[in-house]
């Protein structure tokens, strides 16, 4: 209970910050959070997937969650682009409404690796992630980074400072875990399993559970399904409205080709019957 309760927990945040070293359980953390998130239809939760690994998120393609999914160096830069594009149009229909707050799906932008992200085109990657970071809120987007690397170079500290949550992971030494929480403690932490769990009212030691692979495939699956139930639905439906469509063309031709014989019977002159005939007839 407690476990669901801290990810449920860390979902609240804005912008989540993972580091630690290589197997420390970045990728858990993440894995995790998605398995959160996907208590959601796609109705209520999109995600956008930066994965330089390339092995890390490509499960989740499948998911009628996913809006985007970037494991290229041009495309991930895409990928930013496009969470900034749907940042602006937000404000804008926020704006048009006179609200605050955007009122639909929440959108994580999820990167595993940031480190590695940063390495790809730092120059063009900085901005949008700072942006992004610094207007996502009112517009119901967070910014979720893993990175292995917490050095200043490689996360500077006007990234760092945007993510108001940090999930310390073990570090490899003392210096690396300032870097991460301008603190030392992480190299004490265990390989992985437990992590500091740094918001803006709250600094504690906390256990790290795991989804496994397993649960995972089966959570993809459940909405995979449910995706394709709905859209056989919509498929159903759209064939009951064609054919209803045809119907009711059918039964005004009917009515027209009606209308046409009955206009042809009044337009035609009736033939004047020959008097004889008519004598014979009636006499
Ligand atoms: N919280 C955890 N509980 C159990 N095993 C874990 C946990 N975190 C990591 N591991 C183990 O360590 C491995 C590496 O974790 P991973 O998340 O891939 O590390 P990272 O992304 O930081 O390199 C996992 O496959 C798992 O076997
Ligand atoms: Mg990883």
């Amino acid at each position: 209970m407690k476990i669901y309760s801290l990810y449920t927990d860390m979902m609240k945040q804005t912008h989540i910050l993972i580091a630690g070293a290589t197997g420390s359980g970045k990728s858990v953390v993440i894995n995790s959070l998605i398995g959160t998130a996907l208590t959601k239809s796609a109705k209520e939760v999109g995600f956008i997937l930066i994965d330089p690994k390339r092995v890390e998120l490509v499960e989740y393609t499948k998911l009628p969650h996913t809006l985007y999914y970037a494991s290229e160096p041009d495309d991930m830069v895409n990928a930013l682009a496009y969470a900034m594009e749907l940042c602006d149009s937000r404000y804008k229909a926020m704006q048009a409404a006179g609200v605050k707050k955007y009122q639909g799906s929440h959108v994580y932008v999820i990167i595993d690796e940031l480190a590695d992200l940063m390495t790809t085109d730092k120059k063009r990657v900085m901005p949008l992630i700072q942006r992004l970071c610094q207007v996502g809120r009112a517009a119901g987007i967070s910014v979720i980074a893993a990175t292995q690397c917490p050095l200043a170079t490689v996360i500077p500290t006007p990234i760092k400072v945007n993510f108001d949550s940090i999930v310390a992971l073990h570090t490899v030494s003392a210096q690396h875990s300032r870097n991460i929480m301008d603190a030392t403690g992480c190299e004490k932490l265990p390989r992985y399993g437990k992590a500091y769990y740094i918001t803006p009212d709250r600094r504690e030691i906390v256990n790290v559970p795991m989804v496994t692979d397993e649960e995972r495939a089966e959570v993809i699956e459940y909405w995979v399904d449910a995706y394709k139930a709905a859209k056989a639905e919509e498929a159903a439906r759209a064939a009951r409205a064609a054919a209803a469509i045809e119907h009711a063309a059918r039964a005004l031709e009917a009515r027209r080709s009606a209308a046409r014989r009955e206009a042809d019977r009044k337009a035609t002159p009736a033939p004047k019957p020959r008097k004889n005939l008519l004598q014979r007839l009636f006499a």
